[in-house]
This record gives structure tokens, C-alpha cells and sequence, in this order.
């Protein structure tokens, strides 16, 4: 296959381009009244609204020529047959067979029986969690359940606690990411050790700011509770449980998933542990049946009408072919804060990569900067650029139709809000005044959730997994390593004793900076 954007299907792409001429999802709406309902597509309960992105039907029918091109039909199958699609670790991204039933076979074995497993070793445990079975050393029901994690093991199940809080009626989850000491003394502040569970979440149980934040955890159980406490206040969600236990938790605490899970495809997985304590394990299955209701989508839907293809398809179009280095994820609605980030790191963690399946280098963009925040506020800090700044950004909306508080009349004029920056960023206004005027013509989608609730949430992140699959196999990448996050890991073990004041840096400029902060820390 001729690498991208090397190929037939991408120069045709290109000369449809310049037969658009520069026109915008304004001027295809005026041309083609109808568009609104031939862009939209319903996929497991959510609505994707395309109909503002600067496109035709014809721009639609050449990126399907191009997916179909670079196989993605092919690969979608490879993906979900379980084949080694992570080349460089070697191994499958089977992340889909932990929210379905259905057989999955991975490296010559079914895992339905592991994954059916699992999931009732999480049911189990929450409930008697929930239901005070399992409880403090003092004998206490624990009120709060701390997640300890960071990257994939946090940003999930973070996001999915703060999504679905309103229905969550368990013990109130919170989560320790940064190795930053701040970090946890705030976490922490209020909390009764008696009343506390943590959840150590680490796929590999070895990631610094993880273990330092385990072991401060212990300190700060064992001091009021005694050695003891640990078994009754600590369990783990990880890959390596031999390394849990070697810790020092009983087995009965480590809740395991296989090495085929990605960390930032993992939620689904024991690393969703503290969302099943606070919503329950019932909503935690709506949750996976809402990914799985995406999983069957994607598989079988043609890609004319495949959400998450299409989404994939659109960021190449707006990346490659029209210059967005930037994307905008922008959901309405503050339980959804957590969502900027969640893709911000499935996104460029798995496709921020410079070389191709076959290790050459790539000459075009590949993931763009994902940025964002909850709408209104974001509306007040950084949609100007959005509106006028120099740069082309593509952006995706997220509203739910549903309120999600209290006043229907405030959520509303959220819903007012989202659409009319919607319409702006797309038509734009002239004014005498060249400083009033915004050009228009940003692309966007707007996914319509029906209600924020279990099942769509789970559909709305499968469907964003899949997109960076998706993404990644037009691009002709590994979306599920990333190796870029090592250099740094290492340099920082490197200097460690420089900056506690004793040892060697190589690195010039290194040295200078850890001098300029031991100047200003002995200083005051
Ligand atoms: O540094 C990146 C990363 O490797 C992520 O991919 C991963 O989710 C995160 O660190 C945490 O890793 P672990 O779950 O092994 O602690």
C-alpha cells in the first residue's frame, strides 16, 4: 500500500478540494437545505451532528474512497479478531471484550470466562463496599473511596465519577494523579482514615508518581490506624498483580486485567474500580453496555454511516487537508470537565507519533493539539482565539438535551449557548469594523447526548476510542504505544539526586536551571 498522503485516493481528495474552492459549511447549508439531515447519525442513542463541518456529500464519499484505501475496514476486523495491531509491544488493544459477552479470542484463548471473571470480582467487591460488608479496620463503613492513578488510570474513571455523580449514592470517589505532595495533602484534607479506601491503579504497578502516592497513603493510614489497616483500606486494579501483593496487599485485594488493555482504553477494566463503589455495579454495566452498543457500530455500520469513522475521517480532512493544528473539545456541561482532558490524552498520547507502522518517518501532521474546557466558562477564556484568532481550529461540541441540575431554565440557555457558538464559529460576522469581524468557517461536530447518564457516557468514550483507532490506521500509525513519555521518566531518575542537592547533571542547561531553583529556594 503506498503510504498516505503518497496515494490515489488522497490526491483525489486534494483535487476535490480545490473543486470546493474554499467553501464553507455556510455556503453547502444555503446550496443544500437538506444537509442537516444527511450529516446527522444516530449511533447507539447519540446524535452526531456533522452538518457543520466544511463539507459536501461528495467531500464524504472521497474520505470513505481513502479509509477503504488505507483498509480500515480490514483493520477494523483485525482489531476486533484480536490480532497483535500494537506492533511494537507486540500485542492486541482488546479492550472492546470487557463490555461485551460475546467470545473474543486473543493470543489462541477465548477471554470471555477472564472478562466475564473480572467483572464479577468488581461487582462482588463494590457491593460489599457499597453495602458495608467489606469495611474500615475500625469497623466503620467507608464513606470516601480515593483513586490513586495517573494517565489512563486515572483520567477514566475520573471523568466517569464526575459525569454520572448524580446517581452515584456510594462512597463520594476523589483522585490523587500528581506526584506533586500539594496534590494529596488537599485530597486528602477532611478525610477520616477510618472512613477512607484507596484504590491504587497502575497497569504496570511501577509508575513513579503512583507508588510515591501508594506509599504516602499507607503512611497516612498506618499512622492513625496502625500496620494492620492496610489489607481493609487497600486494593488494586493492575496488570502485574504479583507486584500488588509483593506491596503488601492480601490477593483477595488486587483486582487484575490483562496486559490487551491499554491504559487509556481501560476504565472498562478493574482500573474503573472507584466508579463502581460510587455508582453502583448496575450503572457501571450500563456504562459498558453503551460502549459495546458503539463496538457493534463500528463494526457492522457501513462507513458512510460509521460515527466513529467518520469522525476519524473528518479530523484527516480538517488536519491534513484544511490546516487545523488544533482541536477543540468543548462539552456543555460541568460534569463533562473531565472530558477535554480524557481525549486530550487518547488522542495525542496515541497519535502523537512522527513515524508509521513501518518505522518510516511521516511527512504530514498527525494528532493536533486537542485543547478545551465546559462550556460556558471556556466561552470566557480562550473562545476568542476560537473566533479570531490567526489559526484554523476544528472543533467538537458535546451537549446533553436532557438538564442535568436542577433548573431547566438554566440548562436551557446552556443549550443556547452551545448552538449559538456553534453558529458563530461556522458563519462568522462582517462588520465595518475589522476588529468586530469573525471570519466564520470553523469546522464542528456537536454529538447530542440524550441525558448524561450511564449508558451514553459509555457510548460517547468508546466512540472517541474508536475515532483514535480509526484515526491511526489512515495515518498509517501505532495508536497503542507511547514511547515518547520514557526519555523524560528516565531524565528525571537521572537528576533526582542533583536536585535534592547531591549529584552530577551532564547537561549543561539542565545544571544552570537546577541552580537558578537552588538559588531561589535557599533564598526569602
Ligand atoms: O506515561 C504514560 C503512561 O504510560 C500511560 O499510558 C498510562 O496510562 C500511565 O502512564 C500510567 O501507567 P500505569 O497504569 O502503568 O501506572
Amino acid at each position: 500500500m503506498t503510504p498516505f498522503p503518497d496515494s490515489a485516493a488522497w490526491r483525489a481528495l486534494l483535487g476535490h478540494r480545490e473543486a470546493l474552492a474554499g467553501a464553507t459549511a455556510r455556503d453547502h447549508w444555503q446550496s443544500d437545505p437538506g444537509r442537516g439531515a444527511a450529516l446527522t447519525i444516530s449511533c447507539a442513542g447519540l446524535a452526531f451532528d456533522f452538518s457543520r463541518q466544511n463539507v459536501t456529500p461528495d467531500t464524504i464519499a472521497a474520505l470513505c474512497a481513502l479509509a477503504r484505501e488505507r483498509e480500515l475496514p480490514k483493520m477494523i476486523e483485525r482489531l476486533f479478531a484480536g490480532e497483535h495491531v500494537n506492533p511494537t509491544e507486540d500485542r492486541a488493544a482488546m479492550h472492546m471484550a470487557l463490555r461485551g459477552d460475546e467470545h473474543a479470542n486473543v493470543d489462541g484463548a477465548d477471554v470471555l470466562p477472564l472478562v466475564q471473571r473480572g467483572r464479577e470480582r468488581l461487582r462482588a467487591f463494590s457491593q460489599a463496599v457499597r453495602e458495608g460488608h467489606w469495611k474500615g479496620a475500625g469497623g466503620e463503613r467507608f464513606r470516601d473511596v480515593v483513586g490513586l492513578g495517573i494517565g489512563g488510570s486515572s483520567l477514566g474513571p475520573k471523568l466517569a465519577a464526575q459525569a454520572l455523580s448524580a446517581g452515584a449514592d456510594g462512597p463520594r470517589a476523589r483522585f490523587i494523579e500528581n506526584i506533586d505532595p500539594a496534590q494529596f495533602d488537599d485530597a486528602l484534607e477532611g478525610l477520616d482514615p477510618g472512613t477512607t479506601l484507596f484504590v491504587i491503579v497502575s497497569k504496570t504497578f511501577t509508575t513513579e508518581e503512583t507508588m510515591a502516592n501508594a506509599g504516602a497513603a499507607r503512611a497516612w493510614v498506618e499512622r492513625a490506624l496502625g500496620d494492620g489497616a492496610v489489607a481493609k483500606h487497600f486494593v488494586a486494579a493492575t496488570a502485574y498483580p504479583d507486584r500488588a501483593t509483593a506491596w503488601g496487599l492480601p490477593e483477595c485485594n488486587v483486582f487484575d486485567f490483562p496486559e490487551w488493555v491499554g491504559g487509556r482504553f481501560s476504565v472498562w477494566s478493574a482500573v474503573g474500580l472507584p466508579v463502581a463503589i460510587a455508582i453502583g455495579m448496575p450503572a457501571f454495566d450500563r456504562m459498558l453496555a453503551g460502549a459495546h452498543a458503539v463496538d457493534l457500530a463500528f463494526r457492522s455500520d457501513p462507513l458512510e454511516r460509521n460515527a466513529p469513522a467518520l469522525m476519524a475521517m473528518l479530523s484527516v480532512w480538517n488536519r491534513n487537508a484544511l490546516g487545523c493544528a488544533s482541536h477543540a473539545v468543548l462539552p456543555y456541561g460541568s460534569r463533562l470537565a473531565g472530558l477535554p482532558p480524557y481525549v486530550q490524552a487518547l488522542e495525542m498520547e496515541s497519535n502523537g507519533k512522527r513515524v508509521d507502522r513501518e518505522g518510516r518517518a511521516v511527512t504530514f501532521g498527525t494528532a493536533p493539539a486537542v485543547l478545551g474546557s465546559e462550556g460556558t466558562p471556556g466561552q470566557h477564556a480562550f473562545h476568542q482565539w476560537l473566533h479570531q484568532g490567526t489559526d484554523p481550529v476544528s472543533c467538537d461540541f458535546v451537549v446533553v438535551a436532557r438538564p442535568m441540575g436542577t433548573d431547566p431554565e438554566r440548562h436551557a440557555r446552556l443549550l443556547a449557548h452551545a448552538a449559538a457558538q456553534v453558529e458563530a464559529l461556522a458563519n462568522g460576522i462582517e462588520t465595518p469594523e475589522p476588529w468586530r469581524a469573525c471570519p466564520g468557517g470553523r469546522a464542528s461536530t456537536t454529538i447530542v447526548m440524550p441525558a448524561l447518564d450511564a449508558f451514553h457516557l459509555g457510548a460517547l468514550l468508546a466512540s472517541y476510542e474508536h475515532k483514535v483507532f480509526a484515526e491511526g490506521i489512515l495515518w498509517g500509525i501505532n495508536s497503542f504505544d507511547q514511547w515518547g513519555v520514557e526519555l523524560g521518566k528516565k531524565i528525571a531518575a537521572a537528576i533526582l539526586p542533583a536536585v535534592r542537592g547531591a549529584g552530577v547533571v551532564e547537561d549543561p542547561a539542565t545544571r544552570h536551571l537546577l541552580g537558578v531553583i537552588h538559588k531561589l529556594r535557599q533564598s526569602d
